[in-house]
């Protein structure tokens, strides 16, 4: 049904764009979509909570779900198409393709959390077969996400453009996800913190080495109360391997995972040192 009402507007000369959605959406989203739209005839939105990519059942079990809030906020963003098939659509048989693109994805949350992107590659690739969109968006608040997906329209040879988009920030700086959600004020009083520690850290980051910015990072947010670092690597951009030296790349991100509160959620942000 997608596909064929797809198939008539692609030859009808309409351009596609897809933003690919877990759902419980913000206004991180709403900007992937208002982007879309702009620059496509035709915006397809997927809402799936897919569950290969998390390693972590409880994490699935409280991911927030929002469909008619979602539905709402699409049609205020005038997305053309919302696509929210159910998990025996997507995988009426187990998906058994195993995506490997190391360092890319064995690094930092490949690392932390086994399969994740496995799942991500799983889910990507098939809604890209389903859509064949022009160009997908996604939010550079999942950094390495964007790294992993490049990759693997690389070596599927596809042909459409990723376009990354800016992370969208609450008042207080923290980064827009639907994870916050599951934060009481107080926790997101709280994780504002992580980012403005990030910001400071540029500064830092001008008379110090990256091994004493990273300390720096790690010390100042896990002397927070309520919050714990689960890692802080500072990489170059593009392989997301290490740096020693600020002087190793001209693309230098620092990427941060953090826990926050007693029943733990798991926060991620990142800041460009350079590039
Ligand atoms: O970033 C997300 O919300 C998800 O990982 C994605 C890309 C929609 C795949 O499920």
């Amino acid at each position: 049904m997608l596909r064929s009402e797809l198939a008539s507007l692609r030859q009808s000369g309409k351009s596609i764009g897809l933003v690919p959605t877990m759902g419980a959406l913000h206004e991180g989203h709403a900007s992937l979509v208002k982007r879309s739209v702009k620059e496509n005839d035709i915006t397809v939105v997927s809402i799936f909570l897919n569950p290969t990519q998390f390693n972590d059942q409880n994490d699935l079990k409280r991911y927030p779900r929002t469909l008619d809030a979602d539905c709402a906020l699409l049609e205020s963003c005038k997305a053309s198409i919302v696509f929210a098939p159910s998990v025996e659509e997507v995988y009426p048989e187990p998906d058994t393709r195993q995506f490997s693109y190391p360092p890319t994805d064995s690094v930092m949350e490949g690392a932390h959390r086994p399969g994740h992107f496995n799942g991500v590659c799983q889910i990507v690739s098939k809604l890209f077969s389903y859509v064949e969109p022009d160009r997908a968006y996604f939010g550079e608040k999942d950094f390495q996400q964007i790294a992993v997906i490049r990759r693997m329209v690389e070596d599927l040879g596809l042909k459409l453009q990723i376009v990354p988009c800016p992370v969208v920030r609450e008042a207080s700086g923290l980064a827009m996800s639907s994870r916050n959600t599951l934060l009481t004020p107080e926790q997101r009083e709280v994780a504002s913190k992580i980012y403005a520690t990030l910001a400071e850290s540029k500064d830092y980051a001008k008379g110090h080495s990256v091994k004493e910015t990273r300390e720096m990072v790690i010390q100042q947010i896990n002397a927070t109360d309520g919050l714990e670092v689960e890692y802080y690597s500072i990489v170059d951009g593009l392989t997301l391997q290490d740096v020693e030296e600020w002087s190793d790349s001209d693309d230098v991100v620092g990427c941060i995972t953090v826990y926050c509160g007693d029943k733990p959620i798991r926060l991620i942000d990142h800041i460009r040192y350079k590039g």
